[in-house]
């Protein structure tokens, strides 16, 4: 995670009495987060709005976390440095944790561009709990959407650090998913994500 200072002494944890099973007996249903990858304009959001709709039609509890939003709000106060992107990953992979030990089904969707927060994000949570999904979709084919008009700022220089411009994106080296969204249509993506929680038992 990002090295901060921690500026709080003399507090303790304070244990509650209903724990992450039990809320997870009440939900019937696991909890996990999946945690979409990628590059602006490669689905994230899209797809997380979709299979989201699909677990809900199940009765599973849901929350998606999405970068656009949450930057609207909690993470109003951080642009786009590197040190900035880190501590947007580092406040979300809490929250997280949070919202999985809550016994929902979170859906994540950050470019969070660098391995190390990813694997740091990963680190926070059990074993199993964190599914990371790689969006994948080339730079050409992301150019070609650029649903909000961000690549072509990006390309005359509007807009600095821009993912996969001047600012860099590491792609997952050993993600649980890859999902190919320049190869497949949106139905199909979906079907992938929902698949892989089925073989897996994340849901029946
Ligand atoms: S990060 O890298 O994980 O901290 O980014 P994230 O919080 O997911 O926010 C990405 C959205 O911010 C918009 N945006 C930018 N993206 C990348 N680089 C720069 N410089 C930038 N400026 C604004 C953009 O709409 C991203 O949304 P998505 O959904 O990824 O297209």
């Amino acid at each position: 995670m990002t090295e901060y200072k921690k500026k709080s002494e003399n507090i303790i944890w304070h244990e509650g009495k209903v724990n992450k099973d039990d809320r997870r007996n009440l939900n019937k249903h696991t909890s996990a987060v999946l945690w979409f990858t990628g590059l602006s304009g490669s689905g994230k959001s899209t797809l997380a709005v979709e299979v989201e709709r699909e677990l809900s039609k199940r009765n599973i509890h849901t929350y998606i976390l999405d970068g656009d939003n949450i930057r609207h709000g909690l993470n109003a106060d951080l642009g786009f440095t590197p040190e900035d992107r880190l501590e947007n990953i580092r406040r979300i992979g809490e929250v997280t944790k949070l919202f999985v030990d809550a016994g929902i089904i979170t859906l994540a969707a950050f470019i969070s561009p660098y391995q190390k927060e990813r694997h740091q994000v990963r680190g926070l949570l059990d074993k199993h709990e964190f599914i990371e999904v790689y969006v994948k979709c080339s730079l050409e084919e992301v150019e070609n959407r650029d649903p909000k008009g961000l690549y072509r700022m990006a390309r005359c220089g509007k807009i600095k650090n821009f993912t996969g411009i001047d600012a860099p994106y590491e792609s997952p080296k050993n993600p649980e998913l890859i999902v190919e969204t320049d190869q497949l249509s949106i139905q199909d993506s979906v079907k992938q994500v929902i698949g892989f929680l089925e073989q897996n038992g994340y849901i029946t």
